[in-house]
């Protein structure tokens, strides 16, 4: 495997775009009138995963016309350096707002084999929320080995490893506006 050199541009790595900024605007615009449908009065808590969903909240939010609360959950579940999952998922930071009560929303980047976003749905059910919805920006649907209910999906995507937009690689380029897939020789 090719290493990834962090002073370097993109550009080195990227093998094509897959989805454009354009494409994300309108998506997102989409997503955010469908959300702000379904939770009008209901001051939803857009509750964030730490650090790929970021990029995708800030627009997402913008993009709501509901009064809405955020907070932030950190989980790790890669390896360092590791390009797939380790499929046991730790909380590195908790959600300090109490969700008893509360209509949540999970905002995540990717759902790939399912485990990151399982664990963190069985954790938050315990501490019984109104409602407790899921709301990826990807989802790389034929990699999936645990079910997860996805109640908002920006775009189903095929079994390769993208970045941008969030999404790092070796934890650089998540500044890119658009979503790249990342050549096979750094796979
Ligand atoms: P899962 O637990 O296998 O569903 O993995 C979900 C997490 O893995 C996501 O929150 C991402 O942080 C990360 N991930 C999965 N696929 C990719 C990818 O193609 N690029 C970057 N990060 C990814
Ligand atoms: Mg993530």
């Amino acid at each position: 495997m090719a290493k990834i050199n962090p002073v370097s541009g993109y550009e080195t790595c990227l093998e094509r775009v897959l989805i454009s900024e354009e494409q994300l605007k309108s998506r997102i615009a989409e997503l955010g009138a469908e959300i702000s449908r379904d939770y009008a009065g209901l001051c939803p808590l857009l509750l964030c995963i730490l650090r790929g969903g970021v990029v995708f909240l800030t627009d997402l939010m913008r993009s709501l016309t509901v009064p809405h609360h955020i907070d932030f959950m950190a989980v790790s579940s890669y390896g360092v350096g590791a390009r797939v999952s380790s499929g046991s998922p730790r909380i590195v930071l908790d959600v300090n707002t109490d969700i008893a009560g509360r209509h949540v929303l999970l905002v995540e980047d990717i759902v790939d084999s399912g485990h990151t976003l399982d664990h963190v749905l069985r954790l938050l059910q315990t501490r019984e929320p109104a409602s407790l919805k899921v709301c990826v920006l990807l989802d790389k649907a034929e990699r999936r080995v645990v079910d997860i209910p996805i109640a908002y999906r920006g775009f189903v995507i095929p079994d390769e490893f993208v970045f941008g937009y969030g999404l790092d690689v070796d934890e650089v380029y998540r500044n890119l506006p658009f979503i790249g897939v990342l050549k096979k020789e750094y796979q």
